[in-house]
């Protein structure tokens, strides 16, 4: 088993690690098809996005990607709600995109067993080759990102939203939705995020400093806006998963509706916070959330946020749309340690599956 973790004390932190040469290979594995699976989403309007989990947060990201680029907006809803509530919404105008790792977690095969009843066309961003979901679905996109031990989901997340990515370029070229300039702009500067990846890995040092601090904590908030409100629930289901620390993501504009009332002195607040047209807004939220004493982590890259923060993670420049693939990394490595400070196994965290093979 030590062999198989390459030098790693763990499978997690060796696959948060392999996260450039996964992106590198999700890129590349999909070059050839994606124009053909693009083509196929422009005929529809009525997209469904189902998955659970780590993969229901992918689909969240996806949606932005969709609407920004493609003015396309999916629908997407978590698989287990998915099968009974849209039962009698679902027909053969309609397009279900499921997203699971495994191929096999029971809510979701559900849910495209269901859209394959009403005759709606099932398109699979799958993980596992030969999996039971590639063989319900009509179309499948594989994220290329080799087996993934570790339970919580992390070369698989930036894989998916790689091919997400990809996905919603393309569309928008095909619809003529989006300047053809920036189009290639953005998919240039997807080749460079595993370069961007690494860069990142690079704080694992000091965020484990950081982590050493944090230890005894009980409870984190993550906030967002936009394109990263998926990023802060990912990050919270990471140090919830394996940390066993309550955690809450949410959009930071939902902060002050409730939320804020749990925050007093020294409540860690990570703030997902990269350049982008909601920047100000979330410096607005930290700096309120700090008033009432939380302990502000950053990640962005705007020197401003290290002003106003208790610890800022400085992140390499890239567009808001690339955000999430590289922003997650940090969040991932924040909980790896966690775990291992409290002396959890991180690869098994305690009541949980791999795959949710059962309702
Ligand atoms: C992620 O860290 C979790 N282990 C879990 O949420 C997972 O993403 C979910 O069970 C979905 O699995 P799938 O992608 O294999 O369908």
């Amino acid at each position: 088993e030590m062999a198989e973790k390459a030098g790693f004390p763990h499978f997690m932190l060796k696959e948060i690690y392999e996260q450039p040469r996964a992106i590198k290979d999700a890129i590349h594995g999909n070059a050839d098809v994606i124009n053909a699976v693009a083509r196929e989403i422009a005929k529809y309007d009525k997209i469904f996005i189902v998955a659970m989990g780590t993969s229901y947060h992918a689909g969240m990201v996806g949606r932005y990607l969709f609407q920004r680029l493609a003015k396309k907006v999916p629908i997407v809803e978590d698989a287990s709600e998915f099968r009974y509530e849209f039962e009698d919404i679902i027909d053969e105008d309609t397009l279900v995109i499921a997203i699971t790792q495994s191929g096999e977690t029971a809510d979701t095969l559900a849910a495209m067993k269901l859209a394959k009843k009403k005759g709606a066309k099932v398109l699979a961003i799958v993980n596992v080759v030969g999996s039971m979901a590639t063989r319900i679905a009509d179309l499948t996109l594989y994220t290329h990102a080799g087996p993934e031990i570790g339970v919580a989901a992390t070369k698989t997340y930036t894989t998916q939203l790689t091919v997400l990515t990809m996905l919603a370029i393309e569309l928008a070229r095909i619809l003529g939705t989006a300047d053809e300039d920036y189009l290639d702009e953005l998919e240039a500067g997807l080749k460079a995020v595993p370069n961007l990846v690494e860069e990142v890995l690079k704080h694992d040092g000091g965020i484990k400093e950081l982590a050493e601090s944090l230890v005894d904590k009980r409870d984190f908030f993550y906030i967002g806006r936009g394109v990263s409100v998926p990023t802060a629930l990912e990050g919270a289901l990471k140090l919830k998963e394996i940390s066993y620390i309550h955690a809450e993501g949410l959009s930071a504009g939902e902060l002050k509706h409730g939320p804020l009332a749990l925050l007093e002195d020294g409540v860690p607040v990570v703030a997902v916070a990269p350049s982008g047209k909601t920047f100000d807004k979330i410096v607005g939220n930290i700096e309120e959330s700090r008033a009432r004493g939380a302990f502000i982590i950053s990640l962005g890259d705007s020197e401003e946020l290290g002003r106003v923060s208790n610890a800022f993670i400085r992140m390499p420049d890239m567009d808001e749309l690339l955000s999430p693939i590289v922003y997650v990394v940090p969040l991932q490595l924040i909980a790896y340690h966690m775990a291992v400070l409290r002396g959890n196994d991180p690869d098994k965290p305690r009541n949980l599956a791999k795959s949710v093979t059962v309702e």
